[in-house]
């Protein structure tokens, strides 16, 4: 929603004396002055006019180290979901910025900011996304160029993305996804005839799982990994 707009509807002011108040910089948007009365909001955005708080910023933004066994989902019959995992009110808003099979670990990010998500997931992002893997057999000297080129995948009739593989020994490796296909990692070692033993979601963007988030634990995002996984996701999180 445009500035002006909420700012009339909130006041019942005309849309004159709304644009003057944010002329003589009497507004404040998350704690900025804006002098630009076209400025998008949303329902997350925190709205000062003349000292009065006319709306609070209510985004939460929450990393988890999601244990195996664990779905990333937030309700499930058999299975402890993510949400399980927290104890935090207002959890029951949250919802998956990027899931995780069952028997993979690493960063979760959760959400009530669905726009947020959308930009963090969504194809069109490249969110990188950081796997540390372990395979059934040694890495074979091709993988490099196979991951490079791009895999078909017949269900989904796409080629996927180049891939970036690092090798960290025979059996381990560091990979680095642009997408989000269902069970990518596996299935891109699958093609090449090895099994993932173990899989772990190390980083997302520039956010890092920290050493000291141990397996269950979960912090609040900081404003700066807020926005570097908004800004990282080329399109706007905030609309
Ligand atoms: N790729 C997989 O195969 N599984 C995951 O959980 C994430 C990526």
């Amino acid at each position: 929603m445009r500035l002006d707009r909420f700012l009339t509807q909130q006041t019942k002011q005309s849309n004159k004396q709304v644009r003057q108040q944010i002329d003589a910089g009497e507004v404040l948007v998350d704690g900025d002055v804006t002098i630009e009365w076209n400025q998008r909001i949303t329902r997350f955005s925190e709205i000062v006019l003349a000292g009065e708080r006319l709306q609070e910023n209510t985004a939460e933004y929450w990393m988890l180290h999601k244990p195996i066994g664990v779905v990333s989902d937030t309700k499930h019959p058999h299975h402890k979901t993510v949400l399980d995992c927290l104890d935090i009110p207002n959890k029951a808003l949250l919802h998956v910025a990027g899931r995780l099979d069952l028997n993979t670990s690493g960063l979760v990010l959760l959400t009530n900011n669905g726009a947020w998500s959308k930009a963090i997931t969504s194809a069109s992002s490249q969110m990188p996304k950081v796997y540390e893997v372990t395979l059934d057999q040694p890495i074979p000297p091709e993988t490099e160029a196979v991951f490079a080129q791009g895999i078909y995948f017949v269900y989904e009739d796409i080629t996927t993305l180049p891939a970036e593989i690092e090798r960290l020994s025979d059996c381990q490796a560091r990979l680095t996804l642009t997408e989000g296909r269902y069970h990518q990692v596996k299935r891109m070692f699958g093609h090449l005839g090895l099994r993932v033993t173990a899989l772990h979601r190390s980083q997302i963007g520039a956010v890092k799982l920290p050493s000291e988030i141990a397996v269950g634990q979960y912090r609040k995002l900081c404003d700066y990994e807020v926005a570097a996984l908004a800004g990282n996701a080329n399109s706007r999180s905030d609309r």
